[in-house]
């Protein structure tokens, strides 16, 4: 399994508090049969940059090897919604996933950026495709989720988190991660993983209760192939949408 979005570099954001936690937040991942993982630390609410986290990324990769985890590290990162964006996609500082034309974006926990879906579509037409980390989290989208047909449309993909499907990030966000998986509004499942206790770098759970709600064939693509393909910067196919309540 591939994990697109994960706090696990030590010591520059909200996520892994030292290496020690990175080291073992890797080996959790790989006994649960995840094998690549994107380091996607903050980029915003922390004074993080792409020279840091490729440097950060680096290091903790010299750590696995020498460690003999065998997790496929890349660098990414979660990327506040802000104009600034576009102001460093064109002095080309602009850190995509492993390079990619994908983006992550975090989603804020209540309201939603009132010119997201200009954000959206302004880097849709400068080659970026953004990803919409954890609708399921955000209380706007919560009580409206017809807005992601909407960021969908405009070119965004959706990233669920793992802890949400297996209902530990509160009742809202389970009831809301079940109805989006069911009408086919999202298309990766990651950890968003901050340490080896704050959303735990696992997936296979969430792996098989999303199984039970859209199928095992989608589910698994929610981990593999689909994520594959972002890193390895190849097109994504997804599935239409079904219309809200319709499922
Ligand atoms: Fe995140």
């Amino acid at each position: 399994m591939v994990d697109l979005h994960a706090h696990i570099l030590p010591g520059i954001d909200d996520g892994s508090l030292s290496l020690e936690e990175s080291l073992k937040m890797c080996s959790m991942a790989y006994q649960d049969g995840i094998r690549t993982i994107v380091a996607t630390p903050h980029i915003g609410k922390f004074p993080n940059t792409k020279e840091i986290i490729t440097q950060k990324t680096e290091e903790l990769k010299e750590e696995l090897k020498a460690q003999k985890i065998e997790i496929d590290l890349l660098s990414g990162a979660d990327y506040e919604f802000t104009p600034e964006i576009f102001t460093l996609l064109e002095s080309k500082s602009l850190l995509t996933i492993n390079q990619s034309r994908y983006l992550l974006l975090d989603t804020p926990y209540s309201l939603l950026p009132p010119n997201i879906e200009k954000l959206i579509g302004g880097l849709v037409l400068k080659g970026i495709i953004p990803i919409v980390t954890h609708p399921e989290r955000c209380l706007e989208l919560q009580g409206d989720l017809g807005i992601l047909y909407n960021l969908i449309k405009a070119g965004a993909l959706i990233q669920v988190t793992a802890s949400s499907i297996i209902g530990k990030m509160g009742p809202k966000a389970k009831e809301s991660v079940d109805l989006i998986l069911k009408h086919k509004l999202a298309y990766i499942i990651a950890t968003d993983t901050h340490g080896i206790n704050k959303r735990p770098p696992l997936l296979s759970e969430a792996l098989e209760i999303a199984s039970g709600i859209i199928g095992k064939e989608m589910a698994l693509a929610m981990v593999t192939t689909i994520p594959q393909a972002i890193i390895e910067d190849r097109e994504v196919v997804i599935p239409k949408p079904l219309p809200l309540n319709k499922a």
